[in-house]
């Protein structure tokens, strides 16, 4: 198991064993959350798209290990704007940096960006294609919450056709014996090659659009915003947004338990009063970011094994 100088590109890229491996570190970086381990390194942030929670905490784990950190977080103040391709971009910022995060709209745009450099490069979600190290830090967090990976009944629930979290966590999950239940509009509902993959891995998986029909089966609810963005037609979006809330009297039909996480961020998916409920897991969710970036960057850079 290898991962010094590895790309983070696709959750696919990545074996059980190997996740399993992640977790392990992710634990010790917990236990020993600052040093000195990433000193002298830098680490370039390239993000095309806006973030909070990915590059912030991208950054955040890198200075917490005593490395720096370059980039940009709006693209119009780049050479990208006077025509500078992305390949281009990206063989110029290995020549800065040790090792590179890339989120950018389109899809295959960091397995490019991969292609072009020679230093790590960790995708932080190529359009609605790929989000791998949320992936990450969703399976620890389940992983910390429930106790377990195996055998979970897990919902996921709202844009599950553009919800890039979405796609690399079935993925992942599919490692673990789970029932998945996908909860969405068929319209949103998630695309066919992943539904495909479960059939011929013969995982057991529900489609409904009724948030209720299942609540009572499951152990975490992963809940999504509508992805406004990545609709070709406003209109559309129209027809879908507030489509699904959360709230307290929905919580009445699920089990004790049962936790709910979201990518974040949220817009009016999940009721405020549901934040101070014994099911709301997403803000510890978020703050688990740290110490799952902390040990991919430990890793790729050849600093721990
Ligand atoms: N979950 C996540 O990717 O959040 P940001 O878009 O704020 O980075």
């Amino acid at each position: 198991m290898e991962f010094k100088n590895r790309d983070v590109i696709s959750i696919t890229d990545f074996s059980k064993e190997e996740l399993l491996h992640i977790l392990k570190v992710v634990r010790q970086m917990e236990q020993k959350p600052k040093g000195s381990l990433l000193k002298g390194k830098i680490l370039a942030t390239l993000f095309f798209e806006p973030s909070t929670r990915t590059r912030l905490s991208f950054t955040s784990a890198m200075e917490q290990l005593s490395g720096t950190v370059i980039g940009f977080s709006n693209a119009n103040v780049t050479s990208i704007q006077k025509g500078e391709s992305l390949w281009d971009t990206i063989k110029m910022t290995e020549q800065y940096a040790d090792a590179i995060v890339i989120r950018h709209p389109l899809e295959g745009s960091a397995r490019l960006a991969a292609e072009a450099a020679s230093v790590p490069v960790i995708n932080g979600g190529d359009g609605s294609n790929q989000h791998p190290t949320q992936t990450m830090l969703d399976i620890y967090t389940i992983q910390k919450i429930k106790g377990k990976l195996d055998g979970l009944h897990i919902g996921f629930v709202g844009d599950l056709k553009y919800g890039r979290t979405v796609h690399s966590l079935v993925i992942a999950l599919s490692h673990f014996n789970p029932t998945f239940y996908f909860i969405a509009p068929d319209e949103l509902q998630i695309p066919e090659n992943y539904t495909e993959e479960l059939f011929r891995k013969k995982i057991r998986h529900f489609k409904t659009r009724d948030l209720e029909r299942f609540s009572k089966e499951l152990d975490v609810l992963y809940v999504t915003r509508i992805q406004k963005e990545r609709f070709p037609d406003p209109l559309e979006y129209e027809k879908f947004k507030g489509i699904y809330r959360i709230d307290e009297a929905f919580l009445q039909h699920v089990k004790k338990d049962m936790k709910i996480m979201h990518p974040l961020p949220r817009i009016d998916e999940i009721d405020k009063n549901v934040d101070k409920t014994q099911h709301a897991a997403y803000f510890e969710q978020a703050a688990n970011g740290i110490p799952v970036r902390k040990a991919l960057l430990a890793l790729v850079l050849g600093k721990v094994r």
